[in-house]
């Protein structure tokens, strides 16, 4: 999977993607993160790529030009399968959004800051409109950065047996079991019992009702519908 970041501070973007599973992503060959300055892309003086908002108010708008260019550029290079605007305003983004777009090809993402990008451009480019959560960022980079993760790890081949997402919080509609590891005794604190005791199935059925009882009482919600 290729995906292309338009942003405004791209240095936000340099450390998450590095590291860890992402790292091992991009040197498998599996995902592609590129990303880009809006500023090496506007025909404007002094490197301009926001302006004052028609109407009056305050805070900047991201100019209509800019983007356009670098995303008609982008376009001519190669199909995406969508073009998503990082905003408080978007949907609001779950597990079963990353497990969709982990599947796709060639995905853009804007960083919008200040007020957010003209309009023109989220009617005339944009397919999919994004939030992490309802807070608002100083930037779309760091909402960018966690969508970007949340799909890379999920890229069929990233992740391994042993980091397998199968069994995170979410993927079946259920937080996850508590986990422990060695020693099995720490200051008097004792690991449960059935997670000794070498019994597969029982450990599988502790760890189901672990998570049923984690869901009941933190996200209720969750065994509902899926929706809160
Ligand atoms: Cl995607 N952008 C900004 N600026 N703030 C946010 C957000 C995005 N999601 C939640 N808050």
């Amino acid at each position: 999977m290729r995906i292309d970041i338009i942003s405004v501070v791209p240095d936000l973007l340099a450390s998450p993607f590095s590291h860890s599973i992402m790292k091992r992503a991009q040197s498998k060959g599996l995902l592609d993160v590129v990303v880009h300055n809006l500023r090496d892309h506007t025909p404007y003086a002094h490197a301009q790529v926001d302006d004052y908002q028609f109407g009056g108010g305050a805070g900047m708008v991201m100019m209509p030009e800019p983007l356009a260019i670098l995303l008609d550029k982008l376009k001519e290079e190669r199909v995406y399968d969508e073009v998503v605007y990082m905003t408080p305003d978007g949907d609001l983004f779950q597990q079963r959004t990353a497990n969709i777009l982990s599947l796709k090809k060639n995905l853009i993402i804007i960083c919008g800051h200040y007020k957010g990008i003209d309009e023109r451009i989220r009617e005339h480019y944009v397919t999919m409109e994004i939030s992490i959560g309802d807070y608002v960022l100083s930037g779309g980079e760091l909402a960018a950065a966690v969508v970007v993760d949340a799909i890379g790890r999920l890229i069929p081949g990233v992740l391994n047996d042993e980091t397998s997402a199968l069994f995170d919080s979410f993927q079946d509609g259920l937080l996850a079991p508590p986990v422990y590891t060695r020693p099995a005794d720490f200051r008097g604190w004792k690991v449960p019992d059935v997670l000794l005791s070498g019994d597969p199935k029982k450990v599988d059925e502790w760890r189901h009702e672990q998570s049923l009882k984690r869901t009941a009482e933190r996200r209720p919600g969750l065994l509902e519908d899926g929706i809160e």
